[in-house]
């Protein structure tokens, strides 16, 4: 089958490349981190996304190296790039990774035919179009296609998409994009969403910002619910019933976190600022995330004494993970224990090791077991 490239073969990246691989194509994946790359070239990855290290064990056309070059085959005209898009202090995302591999990319010789970059990573609206302005004059298209996913369970999500979203160069390189989506997509109903490159970097931050925005809605009227005397759940259970609402992400609980759904929502906002424009919505989602966590703390200051310990199970951003990034949980427990609370916090041990490493001794620490 045809060869294809992936460049970052990081958390997305390998999923991606394994779920192409296993309906046959030659991929050729790159990534910067040499030790990284031996323990996948060895098979001895291990990763706590789940068929990660299945996946790989049985693999036959995962061919992988540290050299760009690699990815420039002439045989090869799609590479995917996944590559880190960290969250500047301004809230934008930092392109400096992509347009590095894109720089080393130019280094090389022309290719003899078109050959089309896809960027996966999550980029800020208009940024594939201006990359896209630099190399079409070396014989480079850009692509987006943008993934949603979720840590814990992302080879499944990209098998079962409820959309594949494609920010396309142009009709052809959109087909060629969905059809090898078509390869590996499992869910029938799965909607192919084609649009122009800036198109669907607005829909991709505009999904995150909305699921963002329904999480804090939901949360907001679950405090004043609480607040006065209420059953939350009965009002969230009302509000979701209504079918132009509905009830996913319509839950109380703590707030949204992770290393997707905070820097997306925020870039959101950044995004219109870029172009003159205001979005409130994306600042008042962030500020009542906050302001639920809050709400939380001085229930726990009303319930609890100093002299007692509050215990904490379960850290991450979501159950089923290892993250802790803008983890609420974490946060919450840290809020308490930094006014005087004794807090206990109880999760596995590549969890409690990461907050160890972080906060030392704020808090009291117990390893639990994974079942
Ligand atoms: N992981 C997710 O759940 C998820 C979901 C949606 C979007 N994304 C987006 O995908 C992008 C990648 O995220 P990730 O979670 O896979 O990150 P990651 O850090 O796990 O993987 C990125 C990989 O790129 C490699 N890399 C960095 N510079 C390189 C270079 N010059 N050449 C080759 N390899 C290089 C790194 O070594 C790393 O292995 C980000 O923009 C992120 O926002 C991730």
């Amino acid at each position: 089958m045809a060869k294809i490239g992936v460049v970052g073969i990081g958390r997305l990246g390998l999923c991606f490349a394994l779920n192409l691989e296993r309906v046959g194509f030659d991929i050729y994946g790159v990534d910067s981190n040499a030790e990284y790359i031996q323990s996948i070239k060895s098979k001895t990855l291990e990763s706590n996304e789940p068929h990660v290290e299945s996946f790989l064990e049985q693999s036959e056309y995962l061919n992988v190296s540290t050299e760009l070059a690699f990815v420039l085959d002439p045989e090869i005209h799609l590479i995917f790039i996944c590559v880190p898009t960290p969250s500047k202090a301004d809230g934008t995302f930092d392109h400096s990774y992509i347009d590095k591999v894109c720089d080393e990319i130019l280094a090389f010789d022309r290719p003899k035919k078109e050959t089309h970059l896809i960027i996966n990573s999550t980029v800020m609206p208009g940024y594939c179009d201006k990359l896209h302005e630099k190399m079409s004059a070396h014989g480079y298209s850009i692509s987006y296609n943008p993934e949603f996913i979720a840590q814990g369970s992302i080879i499944e999500d990209q098998q079962f998409p409820d959309q594949v979203l494609i920010g396309e160069a142009n009709e052809e390189i959109g087909n060629e994009i969905e059809a090898i989506y078509r390869c590996f997509v499992q869910k029938e109903d799965a909607r192919f969403s084609r649009m122009s490159r800036t198109e669907s970097e607005i829909t991709k931050l505009a999904v995150n910002c909305f699921l963002t925005t329904k999480i804090a809605f939901a949360n907001s009227i679950g405090d004043l619910t609480v607040q006065h005397g209420g059953n939350q759940d009965k009002v969230l259970d009302a509000i979701g019933s209504d079918s132009r609402i509905g009830s996913n992400f319509l839950r109380y609980g703590f707030g949204y976190g992770g290393p997707c759904l905070p820097r997306d929502n925020r870039a959101m906002g950044e995004a219109a600022k870029e172009v003159n424009l205001e979005l409130p919505i994306s600042i008042a989602t962030d500020r009542s995330n906050v302001l639920h966590r809050n709400f939380q703390r001085e229930a726990f200051e009303q319930n609890y004494s100093k002299d007692d310990q509050i215990t904490f199970t379960g850290l991450t951003y979501k159950p089923n993970s290892d993250i802790i990034e803008e983890s609420q949980r974490l946060e919450l427990a840290v809020d308490l224990a930094k006014e005087g609370y004794g807090v206990l916090l109880r999760d596995r041990a590549e969890v409690i090791d990461q907050i160890q490493a972080i906060h030392q001794d704020l808090f009291m620490y117990e390893v639990v077991s994974d079942d």
